[in-house]
């Protein structure tokens, strides 16, 4: 049976169904915390396996936005049921969509059309999700209603400035916590002025803020980005018929959109995210005698660059069944035990990878020699300053390591482990780490291993089904 939102009620509706894992329910306006979680991870050799990790998060929040602006009924297969997705799928419940998830585990999105978007009657909780807050935004931004957003401690200390920017320039309001973080109340504009804004930073987050707002504006709204970063908004926006050009021009990508043109519902087949592939493919690489095969794993090129840095690394990974798949590249990776060598990550592949970072170093680690990765200032403003929580957590189980403002140097040769690591409620750190544990010599341990299901609910069960010997400790 499927769950009930018992909080979040589409307009006119007794309830509105969706699944989601009863243990992120919450109630109403209350912000609980997970219970921490600590985890231990021990040596393990000889992984195998055929995986299937979860759905892509970046197309999963993407459908989710775009299903419920759209007219007619958005079919959904393989949706990353995580907490960051959830919260999303509930901020489109409450602004008026109607959401549920059928036995077979599709979801079904009832959109509004691309003005049709309604006050929500409490705070949405992005809970950890930047994408899920900063991408909403944008899809709030040019339909007259007033919402409030709220997030966990680490969302909340995140900066929102990159995308109110834009969006105050097409005529949006903001109330917002010092320094423009959360929480916030976005007012949307009831005159939009559709913009062409130069992306200052490289992120996709602020391009497919200004392109979702640009939807409703009226005229042409433009993003040029000087640094290609992920295209997942563009591709679904053309699949889902929306008035949109690309053209490169002088180095860099021109993409407008053209406001106040209904979407058409779609059908949409999420891949496997490949920032999620990249724990067990690095275990894999890095546990002697192991072999796996991660199927169907989204290879969209401006997500690839850390098997690109892999590769160059001495990795041995292949390609099986390249294929397509709603809308994008895909593939199975087989992955092989592999003797690694340092290398030096230049700043023009860090769009391409910047979720990876924390599990490329701890392979780094690993690696003979010393690798250098630069152009990594986005690290320090993501789920937590990830730069220095990635060091920390490196030089606790005693690996070498230097670094400045934007780049990291590690050097390898073996981890001796026997740290514990503190995750800083991020996702990412608690599962890279977890990763090292399974090579180092002594075991390695985590302070909180529950931010994990913002992204890959059942990593401990899909590791440990591999091999892995990954294990919860009692809270301290
Ligand atoms: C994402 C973009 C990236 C990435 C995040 C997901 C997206 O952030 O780190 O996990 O889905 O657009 P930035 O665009 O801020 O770099």
């Amino acid at each position: 049976m499927p769950w009930v939102l018992p909080n979040v009620k589409a307009r006119g509706e007794k309830g509105v169904t969706a699944h989601f894992n009863p243990c992120i329910e919450f109630g109403e306006m209350t912000r609980m915390p997970p219970p921490i979680q600590p985890l231990i991870s021990r040596k393990a050799t000889g992984l195998k396996g055929r995986i299937k990790v979860p759905g892509d998060k970046s197309m999963s929040h993407r459908a989710l936005m775009l299903g419920a602006i759209a007219i007619g009924e958005t079919r959904i297969k393989g949706l990353l049921e995580a907490e960051d997705v959830v919260n999303t799928a509930r901020a489109m419940t409450a602004l008026g969509a109607r959401t549920s998830r059928d036995e077979a585990g599709v979801w079904h999105v009832q959109g509004v059309g691309v003005a049709g978007l309604q006050s929500p009657d409490q705070p949405l909780d992005f809970g950890n999700s930047g994408t899920g807050v900063r991408l909403a935004m944008g899809l709030m931004a040019t339909t007259p209603l007033i919402a409030h957003c709220i997030g966990d401690a680490s969302l909340s200390r995140r900066p929102m400035g990159r995308v109110t920017k834009p969006l105050q320039d097409m005529g949006v309001r903001f109330e917002a916590a010092e320094g423009g973080r959360l929480p916030l109340t976005i007012y949307g504009a009831k005159h939009a002025v559709p913009i062409t804004y130069t992306l200052p930073v490289a992120s996709a987050q602020v391009k497919s803020a200004v392109l979702l707002a640009g939807l409703n504006a009226p005229g042409r709204t433009t993003v040029i980005e000087p640094v290609a970063t992920r295209d997942h908004t563009e591709r679904m926006l053309k699949a889902f018929g929306a008035k949109l050009g690309v053209m490169d021009m002088d180095g860099a990508r021109h993409i407008s959109v053209e406001g106040q043109h209904e979407l058409v519902a779609q059908e949409i087949d999420i891949p496997g995210d490949p920032s999620s592939a990249a724990f067990p493919l690095v275990a894999a690489l890095l546990s002697e005698g192991s072999d796996i095969t991660i199927e169907n794993i989204m290879l969209n090129p401006t997500r690839t660059g850390l098997l690109t840095t892999l590769l160059e690394m001495g990795a041995q990974i292949g390609i099986e069944n390249p294929r397509t798949a709603g809308g994008e590249e895909v593939g199975d990776l087989r992955v092989r035990y592999s003797k690694l060598h340092g290398v030096r990550v230049p700043a023009a592949r860090a769009p391409s990878m910047i979720d990876e970072y924390p599990i490329l170093s701890v392979a780094a680690a690993f690696a003979e020699g010393t690798t250098r990765m630069e152009g990594l200032e986005e690290l320090r403003v993501k789920e937590s300053d990830r730069l220095a929580a990635v060091e920390a957590g490196l030089q606790i189980n005693g690996v070498v390591t230097h670094s400045g403002p934007d780049w990291l140097e590690v050097s390898g040769g073996g981890a001796p482990g026997g740290g514990r690591v503190i995750t800083h409620m991020d996702h990412r750190i608690a599962m890279a780490f977890l990763v090292m544990g399974l090579t180092s010599r002594i075991h390695v341990g985590i302070d909180d291993g529950s931010f994990i299901a913002t992204s890959f609910p059942d990593f401990v069960g899909l590791m440990n089904g591999m091999g892995a010997r990954i294990a919860a400790l009692p809270p301290k």
